[in-house]
This record gives C-alpha cells, structure tokens and sequence, in this order.
C-alpha cells in the first residue's frame, strides 16, 4: 500500500471516529476511493478499528458490492430478473459483451470495465435496468448499448457520472395515487398532531387505526411501538427498513423519491411515541441514488426544527435520523439482519427471540418498520384513525400501494384500497391478458386465472407489494427456476435446509423445466420443499420453496405435461400430491374456500 492509500485509510477511518459499528460504511469509502478492498487496506481498517482482520475480512466477504480483488474502474450490474427477461435483458447482455470484448463476470484487460448479472434492482417498472457504479441506467434498448459504452470510456474513474451517461433517469412512476399520497404535503402535519398529544396517546391512535406493517408481515404497528417503547433499555431506536429487495417491488423508492418528507416525519413520530432519540434509515445499496437527495430533505427538516434538540419547541425531545447504506445483500431486507447490517457485520439473521422490540440495535429496543408503514403512520396523525379505516377491508384498514410490472400496459405503483381484487388490479395496470401473477415477489405466490377473484389484503393475499404479471406466452415454469435461482443466490449460508435445500432445489426444477423428471422427482422436489419450508432459520429459507410450491398448486397441469415422455401419470395424484404444499403455505384455494 502507498503512503497515500495509507494515509486516505486512516482519515476514512477517522472520519467516522474509529467507531465500529461504522465498518459497513468505512470499508464502502474504501471501495469507492479504490475500486477493492486490499489486503493491506483490510489490516489497517483492522488496526484503526482495534479489531481482527478476520472481522473485517468476513464482513467483506457477506456483500455482494465489495471487492477483495481489482475489478473494472466502470462495473455494469445487469438486472437478471424474470421481468428484465421478458423486456429483453438477454439481447442488453449479448449487446454489452460485443461492445466490450468481454464476456458476462469478466473485466477488460485494461481495467476499464467488468460486466455482470446482478439480482433485481428495484427498477422493475422500468427494465431492463443496469447499475453502473452508483448511477442506474432504465430502459436500455440493446441499440443504445453502444453509445452508453462509448460515454462511459470518456468518463472513467469510479462515480460515472449521471448526466454524460444516456439512459441514466429513473422514472418516479406513481401511476395512481389514493387518499394516502393525494393531499398536500406539509412536511411536519403529523409531528404536530402527535406532539399535541402523549406517547402513549399517539401509540393509541396508530393501535386504533389498526395499521399493519406494510413490508410484507402484517404485523400491528401499534403493538410493535408499544412492546418497544416499554422495553427497559438505555436507548431506544427507530430503524426504516428500506431495502426493498424482493423482486418486483419499487414502491418505497417511489415514497423515498416524492414523499420522503412524509417518511421522516413517521420516523419522528416513532421517536416522540417511543422515547427514541435516534433513527436509522437503511438504504439499499441499488439506492445510492437517493442518498444525496435524502440527506438534503434532513437537512431541510433540521432547519425547519422538526429535526434536532428539541423539536418544534418541546422541550426534551431530541431526535436526529442518519442513512445507512446497505450494500447488496437480500438478506438483509429481514429486520434481524438488517440490524447486524446497521451495526457494521454480516447481514446474518438473529435468533429471535428476543425480538429487535427488546433488543435490536447495540442490543437496545428497535422497532423496525417499513417504508410505506411510516407513511402511514405520518397520516393518521396528520387526518386521524377514523379517517384511515375508513379505507380498506375489516382486517386490513387503509390503502396499499401495489408496484405493478411485467405483461402490462401501465407498470408502476398503484395505491390501492386493501380488498381490491387481483382482477381490477391487473383491469387498471392494462393487464388484462394475464395468465399469470407472482403477487409479493418469488418469496410469495403464484396466483393462476382461476384466482383472480382473490383479494389483496392481509386475510387473503398478504403482500408487500410486488406484483409480476405474465402473459400467456410466458413459460411459467422456467419463471418460477429463475426464482429458484435467485434464493441459491441470496441464501447467507448459515444454515443447511436453506444453503443446501436452494440449491437441490434449483436443480430439481431445472431437471423439470428441461422435461426430464418423472412424477417420483416432482414429488421428491416438493417434499424438499416443504423440508426447506420448515427446517430453515429465518424467512428467507422459508419461503423460498414458495415460487415451486405455489405454481405447483396454481399450476398442477404445466407440471404433468413437462414430465418426461413415457412417465406414468395418474391424472389424479399430483394435485392430490399437493395437498402438503397446500398445508404448508397455510392458505386455500379460494375455489376450495368457497
Ligand atoms: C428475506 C427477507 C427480506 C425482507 N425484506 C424486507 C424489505 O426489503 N423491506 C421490508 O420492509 N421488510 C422486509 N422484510 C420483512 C422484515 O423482516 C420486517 O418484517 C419488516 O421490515 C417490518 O416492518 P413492517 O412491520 O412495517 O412491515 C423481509 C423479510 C425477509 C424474511
Ligand atoms: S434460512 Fe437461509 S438466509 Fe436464513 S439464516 Fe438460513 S441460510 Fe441464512
């Protein structure tokens, strides 16, 4: 290592005052000023932060942004989504490897550039879609490939920058919007209902309004603020969970863009309700983007006093947010891990209990929630509890917002009333030769025509928000193989019904969607499945047998006719077969409700 790159270390580390918990972002300066984390950067990370290069080391090793090893000055991350498939990701793909020379996972001999496949970047409205250091490029043609190429060579260094680079905008793409987003935007409303009222009260109010969080559980907000503010602890914390990592969700990047105001002002109200005097945001690392403009709206709310010590004039209430960018990793979208991610290690999940309410970040009460949930949160205290369930069904009060894409004319979000049908949903998203939908990413269901009936809410189809349409030309079964793929991907590897059950599973629907099962290998794909369902350790091994158990349910007849020829096929046992599947997911047919 230089004395230059020693001396650019130490000050990085200084910068965040040799604190620990800071080691996410310390080793991200590093790899942003450098392109890789060295051996020797690693050791004086180590030596500044006082702690064992194998610490260090281990955390690099968890993201899939960090380098150990030099790597292009420009690095193309292409989507590698079903939807950036259908919209033409592969043509994009074989367009970049003639432009460069190289091929998919390779850099450039001289350094310039390395192309790769990444997992969904949140721009599923508006793929194929590419990450291009920090900036995102949307909608790329293979015909405008090489004139990015050609902007990106006159532009090396690290930070491509975002005006030279064609295709570098990303649309806002709020399509509809509902009670929650239409209205004026009055950046501390909610604050100031809240702060009119006690802690206690206000917990009361989000309790009434029977808010559930919005990021896929459903699990009541007003609980999870009571739990945590009654939780003993020296501190509590507020953490937003903005990872948005599931497939085919971009809602809260949407909410991030054009009502972050209302995000932060949810936040406060958390902090006032649960004696918190810090917030957390964690940004996905695909959202760079949004970092400079998000700081500027705290920066705004600092001014404006509704950020600071104390807050709009109460005295004592002292509340301040900071943004923790993540760094590419799915995982960490699961509250447990997103904390480790927050305290600078491994994205692993904890074991719960104790649940992040009693101990979360630094072991102190956290109460973790949604993008959207915030939101939420900010209008019932701005326009009350009556108002908000006013809007949605008995058990699911107030709107949704739907990030819609794939074989439709009009992909983007929707805010939408819980209990809207899957059917007028797909009506107003111009999707109505569908033939399929994944409602809630590859981690939640495949639902076929037949259910289109079935209802968006928590008592039916529980969802954050995502929702895949495919047309009757798409091959459903190779869809639910690139979801497959996707969790071998983005299983951490802690344990073995996940980090191994992923991968036989891939290879048990490769051997499907290639023709070459029989009915006994099905059968044995979907008793793993349902093995992997149970026995893995946090969400992420659990629901990812969902793509294959669910088409199997919603699909039974696709499974028998890719059998391979010869298979003796009893036309009534497969379905029958599934009936495990059915129990599993803890959720009829509704045709089997009725
Ligand atoms: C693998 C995995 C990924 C997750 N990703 C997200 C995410 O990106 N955003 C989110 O809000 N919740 C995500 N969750 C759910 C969180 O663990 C947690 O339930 C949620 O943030 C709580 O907020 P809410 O109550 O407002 O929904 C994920 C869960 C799992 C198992
Ligand atoms: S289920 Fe998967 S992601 Fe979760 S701890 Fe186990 S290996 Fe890691």
């Amino acid at each position: 290592m230089t004395p230059d790159d020693a001396a650019a270390v130490a000050t990085i580390v200084a910068d965040f005052a040799a604190d620990r918990s800071r080691l996410l972002d310390i080793v991200e300066a590093v790899q942003r000023r450098s392109g890789f984390v060295s051996d020797d950067a690693v050791r004086a990370i180590a030596a500044g932060l006082r702690i064992h290069a194998v610490e260090v080391e281990d955390m690099i090793s968890f993201y899939a942004f960090f380098d150990r090893q030099p790597r292009g000055r420009v690095r193309i991350r292409l989507s590698k989504t079903p939807i950036s498939f259908l919209h033409g990701a592969e043509d994009v793909a074989r367009a970049f490897e003639a432009a460069l020379g190289i091929g998919m996972g390779e850099t450039s001999a001289d350094g310039a550039f390395t192309l790769q496949w990444t997992s969904d970047i949140g721009m599923a409205d508006q793929e194929p879609a590419a990450l291009v250091n920090g900036t995102v490029l949307t909608r790329i043609a293979a015909g405008d490939v090489p004139a990015i190429v050609a902007a990106l060579r006159h532009h090396p260094g690290h930070d491509a920058p975002n005006a030279a680079v064609p295709n570098a905008t990303v649309r806002s793409s709020l399509v509809q919007a509902g009670p929650l987003l239409t209205g004026p935007l009055d950046p501390g409303e909610g604050l100031r209902a809240a702060l009119a009222m006690t802690p206690d009260a206000v917990i009361a109010t989000i309790s009434a309004s029977n808010l559930r969080g919005r990021g896929g559980a459903g699990f009541p907000t007003g609980t999870k603020w009571r739990l945590t503010r009654k939780a003993q602890g020296q501190d509590h914390y507020v953490a937003c969970n903005a990872d948005e990592g599931e497939p085919g969700t971009f809602k809260d990047r949407v909410l991030l863009t054009e009502f972050a105001d209302l995000v932060f002002d949810g936040m406060t109200i958390a902090g006032y309700a649960l004696g918190a005097r810090h917030g957390l945001v964690y940004l996905r690392g695909e959202y760079a983007y949004l970092w400079e403009p998000l700081q500027a709206v705290l920066q705004t709310r600092r001014t404006l006093g509704l950020l600071g010590a104390d807050i709009l004039g109460h005295a004592g209430f002292d509340f301040d947010i900071r943004i923790q960018l993540g760094a590419g990793a799915y995982v960490c979208g699961e509250e447990s891990s997103m904390i480790e991610s927050l305290e600078g290690k491994r994205g692993a999940p904890r074991d719960r209990p104790p649940f992040p309410t009693e101990r979360g970040y630094l072991q102190q009460p956290t109460a973790v929630d949604n993008v959207e949930s915030y939101v939420c949160a900010a209008r019932i205290m701005a326009k009350g509890a009556a108002w908000f369930k006013g809007y949605g069904t008995a058990a699911s009060s107030g709107t949704k917002l739907m990030s819609v894409s794939g074989d439709c004319a009009r992909p983007g979000v929707y805010e939408v009333p819980f209990g809207i049908t899957v059917n007028e949903l797909l009506d107003r998203a111009g999707g109505a030769e569908a033939a399929y939908v994944q409602v809630s990413g590859p981690s939640g269901q495949a639902v076929a025509p037949k259910d289109f009936g079935r209802r968006i809410a928590y008592e039916d189809l529980s969802t954050g928000g995502s929702t895949m349409v495919f047309g009757p030309h798409r091959d459903v079964l190779a869809i639910a193989l690139q979801f497959a793929e996707f969790f071998v991907d983005e299983s951490c590897g802690w344990c073995v019904p996940c980090r191994v059950g992923t991968t036989l599973l891939r290879e048990g629907m490769e051997k499907i969607v290639a023709g070459r099962a029989t009915l006994s290998d099905i059968t044995a794909t979907e008793t793993l499945a349902n093995t992997v369902s149970r026995m893995s350790r946090c969400g992420l091994g659990q629901s990812a047998p969902n793509p294959i158990l669910t088409t199997m349910r919603s699909f039974p007849e696709l499974y028998e006719a890719r059998m391979q020829p010869g298979s003796f096929v009893p036309r009534v046992t497969l379905p029958e077969s599934l009936a495990d599947a059915v129990r599993v997911q803890g959720r009829q047919p509704v045709a089997e409700e009725a």
